[in-house]
């Protein structure tokens, strides 16, 4: 036999071995090493999509206070769907990506129209909603309605790719398909629900991305990773994702006891969510320059502070400048709302803004 014919013959052998007691070894995993999590005592499809969405933002330990806050706000579809915007983001204010809000926002809306309020059950109906991808709507419809669709997260690639030893990149098109057939293949049809959140549950605890816990794995044996001692090779990505260098000047004045703050507008990160009077600039400028451009008494403008905001694709320079007139070539003049100090609670700000201002003595965290 040609050596490759050998190679796939053998792998082919080796998936047969792992599958013939890979649903056995997960539960019984699961059910002794289980985290018992708020998400995980509901069939609620509402519940477990809020979860769903948080948990695509957060760690599990974070997640339970913003899960918690936000089913306390809007138990059900048709509370969500009648909230107000700035409402719904304020209880995502520092979870970031408010696209997600935005998005949970648009589809409880969508489910009081066109269902009624009840929330679909079929597969293809919850990946209709707006920001349900295949991997919320195969959450939703298995831990919901115990229907068969594998879940494909982080947590399963890892997994899969290190007990099989998958070197397609995860992040490609052949890698996709590949991995989600696979866990499609997989999946115990008789109970998709709880061998779904097992699957992820082994990623997330026992197959974790740095130092696995492998000696007490109940798939060391069969852990084609493991056994050639590639564990942290996997599982493996294509592209290294690009960022950008955006450079902030963001000016802070106080009169009165009030701060001048404003809306985001437009198609770009944070819309709808307020900041202070912004100008952005292609290059970090000096604060010379700035000062210069900007036809401001010298003695107005001052820098206070600096930091550096990092986003997926995006690297925030920012400078807070504590001045005494606002200059009017900040972009966003006409939204320049005065807000007084102990109302600003109750705006929704990018965790950059709400780290500022907590400094300068505003509290401004969540009640
Ligand atoms: N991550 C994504 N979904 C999860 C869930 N249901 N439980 C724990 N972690 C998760």
């Amino acid at each position: 036999m040609k050596s490759q014919q050998k190679k796939t013959k053998a792998l082919f052998l080796h998936k047969i071995l792992i599958m013939i007691d890979f649903n056995k070894r997960l539960l019984n995993w699961y059910h002794s090493n289980r985290r018992s999590l708020p998400w995980r005592q509901t069939i609620d499809p509402y519940r477990i999509w809020i979860s769903e969405i948080i948990l695509q933002q957060t760690q599990v330990k974070q997640g339970l206070n913003y899960y918690q806050r936000f089913i306390n706000h809007f138990p059900n579809v048709e509370k969500l769907a009648k909230a107000d915007e700035d409402e719904v983001l304020k209880l995502w204010q520092g979870l970031g990506y408010y696209s997600r809000a935005r998005n949970l926002h648009t589809a409880a809306k969508s489910i009081l129209k066109l269902h009624n309020g009840q929330f679909p059950n079929t597969y293809i109906e919850i990946l209709k909603l707006k920001g349900i991808g295949p991997y919320t709507a195969a959450a939703i419809s298995s831990f919901a309605f115990n229907l068969p669709h594998a879940v494909v997260d982080g947590n399963v690639y890892r997994f899969l790719s290190r007990l099989f030893g998958i070197s397609i990149a995860i992040d490609s098109t052949p890698g996709k398909k590949h991995f989600h057939n696979l866990a499609q293949e997989l999946l115990n049809q008789k109970n998709p629900a709880s061998h779904n959140q097992a699957i992820m549950e082994m990623g997330a605890l026992q197959c974790k991305p740095f130092s696995p816990s492998c000696i007490d794995c109940p798939f060391t044996d069969r852990c084609v990773a493991f056994s050639t001692g590639r564990v942290e090779d996997f599982p493996v990505k294509e592209k290294r994702t690009k960022q950008r260098h955006r450079y902030f000047s963001y000016f802070y004045m106080v009169e009165n006891n009030k701060l001048v703050i404003c809306k985001r507008q437009g198609n770009d990160i944070w819309r709808n969510l307020y900041e202070l009077p912004l100008l952005e600039s292609p290059k970090q400028l000096p604060v010379k320059s700035l000062k210069a451009s900007l036809n401001t008494d010298h003695h107005t403008l001052q820098l206070i502070d600096e930091k550096k905001h990092i986003l997926s694709h995006q690297i925030i320079h920012t400078r807070f400048y504590r001045t005494s007139t606002l200059p009017d070539s900040t972009g966003n003049k006409e939204q320049w709302m005065r807000v007084p100090i102990q109302e600003l609670k109750q705006y929704a700000f990018p965790q950059l803004i709400v780290n500022f201002l907590n400094e300068q003595g505003l509290s401004i965290n969540h009640e």
